[in-house]
């Protein structure tokens, strides 16, 4: 590995002259460091770079040298630790934590939001940074004045200690698996499965008895590649062969935008969706990622408990989709009507759950609460619904899930009553 390293940074023929400047650098970067962010120095001391002569400049390059002109600083991308680490690279370039940055950049909330929000690496920024950047994405960064924002690889095993024992660790994952729509944190580790974890790192149960973690069941054997079957919005092609289900699926199609609501024909957003990896495709890409997971479940079970136990959770996205599919077919009616006006932003008088919740200020109009109510029914609730169920958690699937669809659904039917009442004494 160390020889390689040298290869790659084209030292190969004068080594000595290249560790020799290496070092020479790397005194001052690091003594004048130690006064000025001691912790981070301190770190990477912690790690396997610094035993192996993985220095500052390494990754920093030689350019900066005092106090004046650190902007002449190189701030390392993820082809820095391509160099050294290409089977982690190509890995991790065919997994959806790759699409981060380009799915968060292809909503149309996210240009409407504060930038510090985005760029500035919290609200959406501070999760969907990943993903390898362009150099035009990276410039427009810049320019805006925001950096840090440039490396994925250290999301799991954070700089400066990079430390593989990190990564391992669920809680990696709990910074942006957690909350509002994907509460992938607290399901897993309120289940049966997080609760053997942590009473097994207790030491409470022996060494070798079995608990799997997120990394156990999504990133196994060392890939980082990540990719899930149904993903984050749950709907794949082709359409279900069930004929109610396939019709709630088209109307919660009409209301992500991706087809068109008047005429059910697909939008430039489906391309947009489809660049990002968003939805399975065909059925056997579907397949392909299920029986990964049964594979995965049935080192621990029998292959044919895994299989009930998933076929759950794909049955319960089928009720859950009725009801959500009930919800939007009420609000659309109220946009039908006239009830609800069109906000200028929105490309047809239908509910359009890319806009979030939609606070207004700027050039956006205030979303209707029944809308908002509808936003929360699928963003929240839905998700819960079935991420819980294939999180074997029975509160999420059910209280924080289910139930809560059902409540939506009921302050809508109540919510449309009144508006339309409401519209019927004003005219
Ligand atoms: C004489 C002191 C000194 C030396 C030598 C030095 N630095 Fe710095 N460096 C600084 C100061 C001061 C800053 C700005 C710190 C701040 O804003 O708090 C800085 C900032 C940085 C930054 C952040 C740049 C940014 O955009 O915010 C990096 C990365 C960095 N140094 C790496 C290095 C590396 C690698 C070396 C050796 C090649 C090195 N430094 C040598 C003083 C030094
Ligand atoms: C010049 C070569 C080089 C570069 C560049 C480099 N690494 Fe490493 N890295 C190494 C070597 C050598 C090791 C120790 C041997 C090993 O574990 O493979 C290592 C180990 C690691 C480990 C495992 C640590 C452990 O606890 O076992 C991680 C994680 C890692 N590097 C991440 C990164 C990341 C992220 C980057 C880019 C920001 C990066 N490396 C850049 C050479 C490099
Ligand atoms: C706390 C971290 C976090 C924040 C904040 C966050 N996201 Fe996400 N986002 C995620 C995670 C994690 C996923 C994947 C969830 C899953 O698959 O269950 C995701 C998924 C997505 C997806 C779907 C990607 C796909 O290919 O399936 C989009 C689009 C998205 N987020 C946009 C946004 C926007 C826009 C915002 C801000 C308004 C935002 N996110 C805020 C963590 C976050
Ligand atoms: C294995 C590669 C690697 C090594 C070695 C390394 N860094 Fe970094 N450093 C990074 C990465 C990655 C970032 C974040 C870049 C980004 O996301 O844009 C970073 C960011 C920084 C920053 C700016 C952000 C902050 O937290 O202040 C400073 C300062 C810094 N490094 C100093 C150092 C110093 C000093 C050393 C040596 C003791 C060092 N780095 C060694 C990879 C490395
Ligand atoms: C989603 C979290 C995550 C991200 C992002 C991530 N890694 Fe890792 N990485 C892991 C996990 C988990 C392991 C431990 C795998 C194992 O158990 O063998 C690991 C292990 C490693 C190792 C040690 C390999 C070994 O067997 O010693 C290296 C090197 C590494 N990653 C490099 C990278 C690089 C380079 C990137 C960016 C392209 C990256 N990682 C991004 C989670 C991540
Ligand atoms: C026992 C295995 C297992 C563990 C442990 C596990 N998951 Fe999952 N995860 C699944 C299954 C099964 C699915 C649904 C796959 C499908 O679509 O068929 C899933 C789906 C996901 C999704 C896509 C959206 C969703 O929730 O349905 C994300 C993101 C995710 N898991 C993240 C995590 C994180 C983060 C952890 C740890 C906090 C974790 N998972 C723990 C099995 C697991
Ligand atoms: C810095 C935030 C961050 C961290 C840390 C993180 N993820 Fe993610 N993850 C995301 C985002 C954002 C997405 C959605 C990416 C996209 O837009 O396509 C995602 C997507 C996923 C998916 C794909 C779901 C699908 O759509 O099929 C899985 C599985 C996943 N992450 C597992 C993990 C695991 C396991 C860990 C910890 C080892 C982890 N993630 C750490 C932000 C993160
Ligand atoms: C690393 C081992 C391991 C893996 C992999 C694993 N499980 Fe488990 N699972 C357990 C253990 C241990 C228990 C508790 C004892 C038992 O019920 O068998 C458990 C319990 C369960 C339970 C019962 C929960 C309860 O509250 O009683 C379900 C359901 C379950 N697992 C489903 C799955 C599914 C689905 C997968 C794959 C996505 C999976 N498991 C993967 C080890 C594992």
């Amino acid at each position: 590995m160390k020889r390689k390293w040298i290869v790659v940074l084209g030292c190969s023929i004068a080594m000595f002259c290249f560790t020799g400047l290496a070092i020479g650098a790397e005194e001052a970067c690091i003594t004048c460091h130690k006064k000025i962010s001691p912790g981070q120095v301190a770190d990477w001391e912690s790690s396997k770079h610094s035993e192996e002569d993985v220095t500052c400049s390494v990754c920093h390059g030689e350019e900066h040298t005092s106090a004046k002109d650190f902007n002449k600083v190189a701030l390392p991308d993820e082809h820095v630790c391509a160099q050294c680490h290409e089977e982690q690279f190509d890995s991790f370039v065919k997994g959806k934590h790759n699409f981060g940055w380009t799915s968060l950049n292809a909503m149309p909330i996210t240009h409407v939001e504060p930038d510090e929000l985005m760029e500035g690496g919290r609200g959406c920024g501070g999760c969907h940074n990943m993903g390898i950047k362009s150099e035009a994405q990276k410039k427009e960064q810049r320019d805006k004045g925001y950096r840090y924002q440039n490396n994925s690889c250290d999301e799991c095993h954070t700089r400066h200690s990079f430390s593989k024992k990190e990564a391992q660790d669920p809680r990696a994952c709990q910074q942006c698996h957690m909350g509002y729509d994907h509460p992938q944190w607290e399901m897993w580790s309120s289940s049966k499965h997080g609760t053997r974890y942590f009473v097994k790192e207790k030491g409470k149960l022996p060494e070798n008895a079995q608990a799997p973690t997120c990394q156990f069941c999504h990133l196994p054997n060392g890939t980082h590649t990540n990719k899930t079957a149904w993903g984050f919005l749950g709907v794949r092609l082709p359409l279900p062969e069930d004929k109610q289900w396939a019709a709630d699926r088209v109307t919660i199609l009409k209301a992500l935008g991706v087809l068109n609501p008047e005429t059910g024909e697909p939008t430039a957003r489906l391309d947009a969706v489809k660049s990002v990896d968003m939805v399975r495709l065909t059925e056997e890409a579907w397949l392909t990622e299920r029986e990964k997971m049964i594979k995965t479940c049935s080192k621990c079970h029998s292959e044919k408990y895994a299989r009930e136990q998933l076929a759950y959770g794909d049955s319960m996205l089928q009720k859950a989709d009725r009801l959500l599919a009930e919800g939007i077919e009420i609000v659309a009616g109220l946009y039908k009507d006239g009830v609800i006006k069109k906000p200028e932003n929105y490309a047809f008088a239908y509910p359009d759950f890319l806009y979030f919740l939609r606070t207004g200020g700027g050039n956006l109009d205030q979303m209707s609460h029944i809308d908002q109510v509808l936003f929360q029914m699928y963003m929240k609730h839905r998700m819960r619904t079935y991420q819980g169920n294939f999180h074997v958690n029975p509160d999420y699937a059910y209280w924080y899930g289910w139930a809560m669809m059902t409540k939506d659904l009921g302050e809508i039917k109540e919510l449309a009553m009144t508006m339309r009442a409401t519209a019927k004494m004003e005219k």
